[in-house]
């Protein structure tokens, strides 16, 4: 099978490192990629939003699987841009419809949908520019904190966590007044806050049947002991303690399959990935967020546990047997570190030299996965915020974590920051 994967990340790099590892990847093509991803296959220099462009790769490289990394093309709507194609039917496409695809676009969208199926979620309320003062008055009413979400997709930054109701007014101002986030915010979901750990569940879908492809726990907050600002993800591991047989029982009969019922009753076309953001709330989870990808850093981990082919496990899903499909996965534990931009989640410097990566694993159990990274003559140069994923295995989630930093120490590049104490509370 030749495979198109779409994106740049180190999610990116690492399904490419699982899909280039199955016997039934032939030809292997990433867009745009990066340096990791040309290490199992072939960048192709062409924009995850550029769907003309994407479907004459499609067409010379005679693709037989387009898999979508990133939100914004599935958003967009890439699934049905390829249905819609005679001239490249029968090519499978990883991702939900456009439709479907609201369930990430629009907050608003995903929290009706759990409301109509019985799915456990945040108490909330919707608002736009003609109920504003209906909305200020929500706010006032509600205790803090209290969460204020930009409806659609606004890089990672339409939710804002406010601890006085000041605060939530003012966010609330700048996305309907100020359209801090464009058509993004013109429409705002306010919610209660939930306390609780955050774990990320993964499930592969047809739209009728499922399986869960793997877990995490993701470290979001920039600084040791979960203090700073807020990132696209620090470090994970897997598996998470508190994930026992009664946990995800209550994970299974409560979200998951009522989400997939839910799919099914409502004819939404959806074939991919499923990311449940969840909280567990004194043992019982609850839904934060649906993504309509994989996460990231949560897929460098969540991909060197899987032991199942991923590619077969894809093809079982688009020929409708992935409900016969098996699922194993590896008897180890893995954590994923972030090596970081210095001033990240703010302002960084890019083109910086990055070195020793080459020497790296220092561990045999280790995968250096590339995320914002570029080559330049002189080598490989910091292109991103987060630079590089190090993910390692261990007996133990502490000695998964010690080997990833072991490796980190052999990689330098000025600036560089990490964390040492992801999965430090268990
Ligand atoms: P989202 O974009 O919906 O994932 O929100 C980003 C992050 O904000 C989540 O990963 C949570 O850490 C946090 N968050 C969102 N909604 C809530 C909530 N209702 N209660 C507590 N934390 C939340
Ligand atoms: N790590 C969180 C995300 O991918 O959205």
């Amino acid at each position: 099978m030749n495979i198109l994967l779409l994106g740049s990340g180190g999610r990116e790099h690492a399904l490419a490192w699982k899909m280039a590892a199955s016997p039934h990847c032939t030809e292997l093509y990433i867009a745009p990629g990066n340096p990791g991803t040309a290490q199992v296959g072939t960048n192709l220099p062409v924009s995850v939003t550029d769907f003309p462009a994407i479907r004459a790769l499609c067409i010379n490289h005679k693709i037989d699987m387009l898999v979508v990394g990133p939100e914004e093309p599935l958003v967009k709507g890439i699934y049905d841009f390829f249905q819609q194609d005679e001239a490249l039917n029968g090519m499978i496409v990883v991702g939900p419809s456009k439709a479907a695809a609201q369930l990430e676009g629009s907050k608003a969208f995903s929290k009706q949908f759990m409301q109509r199926h019985g799915i456990p979620t945040a108490p909330y309320a919707e608002f736009t520019a003609e109920t504003y003062s209906e909305g200020q008055a929500y706010i006032k009413e509600h205790s803090v904190p209290i969460v204020v979400k930009a409806d659609g997709l606004a890089a990672g930054k339409g939710v804002v966590i406010a601890n006085t109701h000041e605060e939530a007014l003012r966010s609330f101002e700048q996305m309907i007044r100020e359209q801090q986030f464009g058509e993004a915010g013109s429409k705002v979901v306010i919610e209660a806050f939930l306390t609780g750990i955050e774990v990320s569940v993964f499930v592969l879908t047809d739209g009728e049947n499922y399986q869960i492809i793997g877990h995490a726990k993701d470290y979001k907050r920039i600084g040791e002991g979960d203090t700073g600002l807020n990132t696209g993800g620090m470090g994970c591991i897997s598996p998470v303690p508190f994930m026992d047989e009664l946990f995800w029982n209550k994970v299974t009969q409560r979200i998951i399959e009522p989400t997939i019922a839910g799919i099914r009753a409502e004819k939404l076309t959806y074939k991919g990935f499923i990311f449940f953001g969840l909280m567990n709330v004194q043992g019982e989870p609850w839904v934060i967020e649906y993504n309509c990808r994989m996460g990231d850093p949560e897929t460098e981990v969540v991909m060197p546990l899987l032991q199942t082919d991923l590619v077969a496990l894809l093809a079982a899903m688009d020929n409708g047997t992935l409900a016969d499909t098996n699922i194993s996965f590896f008897d180890k534990k893995a954590a994923t570190v972030v090596a970081v931009s210095g001033g990240y989640p703010g302002a960084y410097a890019k083109n910086i030299p990055i070195t020793g990566w080459e020497l790296a694993p220092k561990h045999p159990q280790t995968l250096v996965f590339h995320a914002g990274t570029a080559q330049a003559n002189e080598g490989l140069v910091t292109a991103g915020g987060r630079v590089m994923a190090v993910t390692s295995f261990g007996d133990t989630l502490g000695e998964a974590v010690q080997h990833a930093v072991a490796t980190l120490e052999q990689i330098q590049f000025e600036g560089m920051y990490y964390r040492k104490d992801i999965g430090y509370e268990f």
